[in-house]
């Protein structure tokens, strides 16, 4: 028999996969370390065992203890299976910028949250450190693992990202990028990396409203830096103990609004249903990869964690336009040309047997100059204006005769989740395109349609 002795035994071992279109302007190419196929859905699985496993050496947990953590949820979820393989309680501290689904989560696997105001500094004791360090005071044989100088965390990815991605790689990787939060996974993956090569260059992600890239690039602790921000899982107002400057060779700083729509744009062009911190991960990378990256050159880019923890936030489009990151670039689909139509909406069409005549009266009618062709409910062909014209020219009786004798090829079929542009580029071949809705309905679409949709 094949089998785990528990679920923390599925940890680490994650996959590398190729960044295909995102990528495409970078020579060389882009590996993204895809975390959530933890067991806890993040990279935080592989510290927070570490942790509970280095303190149960230590002699700092002892049987029936609890754990108590300051945690943004994925260190949590990592915690929490740690917790329900050896047996103890756990209380986590929450900022309340978490999204919701992150509390449930972590109450979903049995552990208690306390949630805690998020603009107040780390020293006040609302903060969600200082709760988490109080609650370890209270509460008699309880372990505070305090992720941020706990070197356990860097230690871990020492022992196993940073091993996997040389193994993965067969030792050809010659960048790594990943969010700075704890600085944990950064500065353990990157000491491992640096020390198989020297020429390794690591590049750390970190966001508008935090210290750290001004830190390392002026040795100065700029409290100006610091103001919110909503990307939750990196960037920090502190100087954590596993944040270790000398391997990281530069920062990227990412906003909200960027990590956000790439996001996006990775589960949609990649198939990578990922967190909102993956994007930052992502965009600032490729940033650096398109400056600086040489043909042959291999970049390793951390993605922490999934997707279905930020279903509220950035994959909500009303979430998103609240927020102002919706913009042009991210285009509107088939789907949404035909969510604007009435209800009532009826596609036009010429149907077998009926003349030619007909079918001009009836697309003069309605001031369009193509119909699809019909056979009960099969899209057997189309007319047009143009052609039509150019057939009575020559022979004024075809108007007379049915349409599917003078018919041409019936349009494109195309699915609903073509965006505009690529809508556009159908249409170059193609007079107009055709789309199933939801209930099977048959919808047209034009030129006019994408025109109106980008201009009106
Ligand atoms: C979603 C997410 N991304 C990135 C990170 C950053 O990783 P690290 O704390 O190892 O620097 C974290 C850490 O909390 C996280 O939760």
């Amino acid at each position: 028999m094949q089998y785990l002795n528990s679920i923390i035994e599925a940890v680490g071992n994650t996959p590398l996969v190729k960044i295909n279109n995102l990528a495409k302007d970078v020579k060389g190419i882009v590996l993204a370390k895809v975390e959530y196929l933890n067991p806890g859905n993040s990279v935080k699985d592989r510290m927070a065992i570490k942790m509970v496993e280095d303190a149960e050496k230590a002699g700092l947990l002892k049987p029936g203890g609890t754990i108590i953590e300051g945690t943004s949820g994925n260190t949590g979820m990592g915690l929490a299976l740690a917790a329900i393989a050896k047996g103890y309680r756990c209380i986590f501290t929450m900022s309340d910028k978490q999204s919701k689904e992150k509390m449930d989560i972590l109450r979903a696997v049995g552990a208690e949250v306390v949630v805690c105001p998020t603009n107040v500094s780390p020293e006040d004791p609302r903060s969600y450190y200082s709760v988490a360090r109080r609650l370890n005071a209270e509460i008699p044989n309880s372990f505070y693992p305090n992720q941020y100088d706990n070197m356990s965390n860097t230690a871990a990815h020492y022992e196993t990202t940073g091993p996997e991605i040389w193994r993965d790689t067969a030792g050809k990787i010659t960048h790594f990028a990943a969010g700075v939060g704890t600085g944990g996974t950064m500065c353990g993956s990157a000491k491992f990396l640096k020390e198989q090569n020297p020429n390794v260059v690591s590049v750390g992600i970190d966001t508008y409203g935090s210290v750290f890239k001004k830190y390392k690039e002026t040795g100065i602790f700029d409290e100006n830096e610091i103001y919110p921000y909503m990307t939750e899982g990196i960037g920090e107002d502190i100087l954590p103990k596993n944040v270790d400057f000398s391997v990281i060779d530069s920062f990227v700083k990412v906003t909200d609004k960027d990590a956000a729509i790439m996001t996006r744009r990775l589960a949609k062009e990649e198939g990578l249903f990922v967190g909102w911190s993956c994007g930052s991960a992502m965009a600032g990378a490729l940033e650096y990869a398109k400056a600086n990256l040489k043909e042959g050159d291999v970049m390793v880019v951390i993605l922490p964690d999934h997707g279905t923890r930020y279903l509220g936030k950035v994959y909500n489009n009303q979430w998103m336009e609240d927020h102002g990151f919706l913009e042009n670039r991210e285009f509107s689909t088939a789907r949404d040309l035909i969510a604007a139509r009435n209800t009532d909406y009826k596609m036009q069409f010429a149907k077998k047997g009926e003349t030619v005549a007909s079918a001009v009266k009836k697309m003069q009618e309605i001031g369009i100059s193509q119909i699809p062709v019909m056979d009960s409910d099969q899209v057997i062909g189309s007319i047009n204006d143009n052609e039509i014209l150019a057939l009575l020219l020559d022979n004024p009786l075809v108007a007379h005769e049915a349409v599917e004798i003078h018919m041409s090829k019936a349009f494109k079929f195309v699915g609903l989740d073509n965006t505009i542009d690529v809508l556009s580029g159908h249409l170059k071949e193609n007079r107009a395109l055709l789309v199933h809705d939801l209930d099977g309905k048959i919808h047209t679409i034009t030129q006019a349609d994408i025109l109106a949709a980008l201009a009106l």
